[in-house]
């Protein structure tokens, strides 16, 4: 098929699939309740001069002042005991999340389930299989890694999740940013990911990846091959599979530098980025930003240089062809490379 796709509008040009779960407004939800107290460590009361206090009950004394000191020390420094992960109500961080997405109707396109799932992104695409370095464990990018420039608007994401991770302190961090990523996508009408806790959280940044791990939206096919392909991991069918994440969200001028959404339906998932690369004509945006392309017919939607570079390259514009074809193929492919991006370098 060409490039240039009829100018009268069809119906196949707005593939909006509604959501598959009836969509709550969570706008006038109450709002989540106050987190738990910590779990009180009840230390016997101390010895008093006139006590006379037996060998045995200072050794219980010192036990759990030495177990108090431990949680603290967990705590400061996010090795939470894997007895308090366990804990964990995983349906209920799920409900926290899915609560949170349309709590404010004035950011971007209604919902916060984009960036949701930037952040699952990027915080597992730094993953690099020759030296097992990078990847969702650890939760990095809470140190220096927030300063990379592909992190740039992602404070969003992780300052959203902040309360729910006080809520439920027995998560990690990194499990908490990978479920964010497949709830969001699930709250938008997308696929189950497959999804399992067992993330840890790094004491401090020495693990973080080097800067310019995750892939330059000016580049073209052969970078995506190196960044998806020979770094991480994945099939040619895989990695055109996860980019069709772009049927979400938008691209914002204060954080990447380019400008708008790849589809007329920004917070639902499904196959759109993909009708919309075959079935719109692009053309260089004309401005003073960062190359970058938009459609003919109205100027309304973007591709990056490596969006367009999945139509160029015959050996991705196959796949592109298959999911904007098959929206079925795209769900199960889809669910099966992100649930495998969320796992990478983890070691359950
Ligand atoms: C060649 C690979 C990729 C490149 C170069 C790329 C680049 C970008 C850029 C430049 C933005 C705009 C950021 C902003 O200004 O807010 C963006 C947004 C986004 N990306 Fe990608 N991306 C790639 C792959 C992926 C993958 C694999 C996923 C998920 C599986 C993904 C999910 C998203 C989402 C959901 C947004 C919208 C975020 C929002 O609305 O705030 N991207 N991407």
């Amino acid at each position: 098929m060409g490039l240039v796709g009829s100018l009268s509008p069809s119906p196949r040009r707005l593939p909006r699939r509604p959501p598959r779960k009836k969509k709550k407004k969570h706008l006038s939800s109450p709002p989540a309740p106050p987190p738990p107290p910590p779990p009180a460590l009840t230390l016997p009361p101390a010895p008093t001069p006139n006590q006379k206090t037996t060998k045995k009950q200072f050794g219980t004394f010192a036990a759990l002042a030495l177990a108090a000191g431990g949680l603290y020390y967990a705590r400061e420094n996010d090795l939470l005991p894997s007895a308090l992960a366990k804990s964990v109500d995983y349906t209920a961080v799920r409900k926290a999340i899915a609560d949170v997405l349309e709590r404010d109707e004035n950011y971007d396109d209604g919902s916060y389930g984009p960036v949701l799932v930037r952040l699952a992104w990027h915080a597992s695409g730094t993953y690099d299989k020759a030296t097992g370095t990078g990847g969702s464990n650890g939760a990095t990018m809470r140190f220096q890694e927030a300063n990379h420039g592909a992190n740039a608007g992602l404070k969003v994401a992780r300052d959203l999740l902040e309360p729910i991770k006080k809520q439920f302190p027995g998560i990690s961090y990194a499990d908490l940013w990978t479920l964010a990523g497949a709830v969001a996508i699930e709250e938008m009408g997308g696929p189950a990911i497959p999804w399992r806790p067992g993330r840890t959280d790094a004491a401090d940044g020495s693990a973080c990846p080097p800067d310019g791990r995750l892939p330059d939206a000016s580049k073209d096919a052969g970078h995506i091959r190196d960044v998806f392909e020979k770094r991480m991991g994945f099939s040619p069918r895989e990695t055109v599979a996860l980019i069709g994440a772009h049927a979400l969200g938008r691209c914002h001028a204060d954080r990447s530098g380019y400008v708008g959404p790849w589809t007329r339906s920004p917070t639902s998932m499904g196959n759109a980025y993909f009708t919309m690369l075959l079935e719109e004509k692009w053309r260089k945006k004309k401005w003073s930003g960062p190359v970058q392309y938009e459609n003919a017919s109205d100027g309304t939607l973007m591709m990056l240089p490596t969006d367009m570079a999945l139509i160029w390259d015959k050996g991705y514009r196959k796949y592109v062809e298959e999911f904007a074809s098959d929206a079925d193929a795209f769900d199960k492919a889809f669910a099966s490379a992100f649930g495998k991006l969320l796992e990478l370098g983890v070691k359950f």
